[in-house]
């Protein structure tokens, strides 16, 4: 006697469901690699030591490098993940690049990561990646600036698409509420206390009139002052952002008590109402609080939480390739 198996409708379902992760998972195991402590340690032994003395000298004559350099980390890590794709230029037959997003416009150091490259394509060419050099570059920024230091894991690879549009609704804005910037970064995959912790890259650098100006003129729609800065520190930045500076080049340091010092000054900021950006003020909770007599506990959460930041989509093994030149694809 034959014994017929029948499969139900939701059995057939599951086969075929199992049938496509197991391809899928075959056809990555080639495909995935994670990332490691080390990458260009047996093929480009001395890249890591170039980027960070090229870092260093660089810095020596721009004490305002390190903060544009850790930012382009950040801003390329939140568009599509960690994959130099905020280094492209426009190209014909490719969308407007991340470059031409309005959050990204006032992004720096794209001169410095062109001469890295070039230094390094002279040494190992075609070995370094130019996401890694701004993972690496933004880790010497921290160090350089007087912060702390963490072991970066490489093995990133370049990737081919880079998009304004994705720019435009991937990067948190500064006149974000706290909701939406918690919003933001869990859509990242990081957590509000990650997003507390990483803020505190705004205890270097500077920002736009334009970035703060709603809350010196036009607060909450109306022709008032945000009452949660402090009014001596707004009556200061009207002198230097006048009503008529929304599109001035005028810069104005995020820490206006140690400027170029990666401390936790930021922190002790928020407490006395002097954080710069509507999006730095309204992030101040009990953990701010926290951060602001604990410098210890900040450091070694913010190089946990760099390194999950440079983690986020990273492309390796096969996908991506290694750019030549930083600003165009291969
Ligand atoms: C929480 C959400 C964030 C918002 C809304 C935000 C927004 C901004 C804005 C508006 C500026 C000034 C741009 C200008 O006017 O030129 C700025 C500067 C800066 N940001 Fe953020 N940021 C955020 C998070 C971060 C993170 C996570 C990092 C790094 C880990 C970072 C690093 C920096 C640095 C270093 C600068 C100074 C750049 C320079 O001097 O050129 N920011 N940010």
């Amino acid at each position: 006697m034959r014994v017929k198996i029948r499969f139900g409708k939701k059995m057939q379902r599951a086969w075929l469901v199992k049938a496509v992760v197991m391809v899928v998972a075959w056809l990555q195991v080639p495909l995935v690699r994670s990332l490691e402590i080390g990458f260009y340690a047996t093929r480009c032994p001395a890249a890591e030591r170039i980027v960070s003395r090229l870092v260093h000298l660089a810095s020596r004559h721009d004490p305002t490098l390190p903060a544009a350099l850790l930012r382009l980390h950040y801003h390329d890590c939140f568009v599509g993940g960690c994959d130099a794709s905020v280094l492209l230029d426009s190209a014909p037959g490719y969308p407007p690049p991340e470059k031409m997003a309005l959050s990204n416009r006032s992004l720096r150091g794209f001169n410095m990561v062109d001469m890295i490259k070039r230094v390094l394509e002279a040494v190992c060419p075609g070995t370094v990646s130019c996401a890694d050099i701004l993972a690496l570059s933004a880790r010497d920024a921290v160090v350089l600036a007087g912060g702390p230091s963490w072991k970066v894991p490489t093995g990133r690879r370049d990737g081919r698409l880079s998009s304004a549009v994705l720019a435009r609704i991937s990067i948190p804005r500064p006149q974000f509420s706290a909701v939406q910037l918690k919003k933001n970064f869990l859509w990242h995959g990081m957590s509000t206390a990650e997003m507390i912790v990483l803020s505190g890259a705004h205890t270097i650098g500077s920002a736009h009139c334009v970035s703060f100006w709603d809350r010196l003129y036009h607060h909450n729609f109306t022709n008032g002052t945000d009452p949660s800065m402090a009014s001596y520190h707004a009556e200061q930045l009207k002198k230097i952002c006048p009503i008529s500076s929304y599109k001035s080049k005028q810069r104005v340091p995020l820490d206006p008590i140690t400027p170029f010092k990666f401390d936790n000054m930021y922190y002790k900021n928020l407490n006395m109402g002097l954080g710069l950006l509507a999006s730095d003020q309204v992030i101040h909770d009990k953990l701010t609080s926290v951060l602001s007599s604990n410098s210890t506990l900040w450091e070694r959460s913010f190089c946990k939480a760099m390194v999950h930041l440079g983690n986020l989509n990273v492309k390796t093994g096969s996908r991506g390739e290694i750019r030549r030149n930083c600003r165009r694809r291969n």
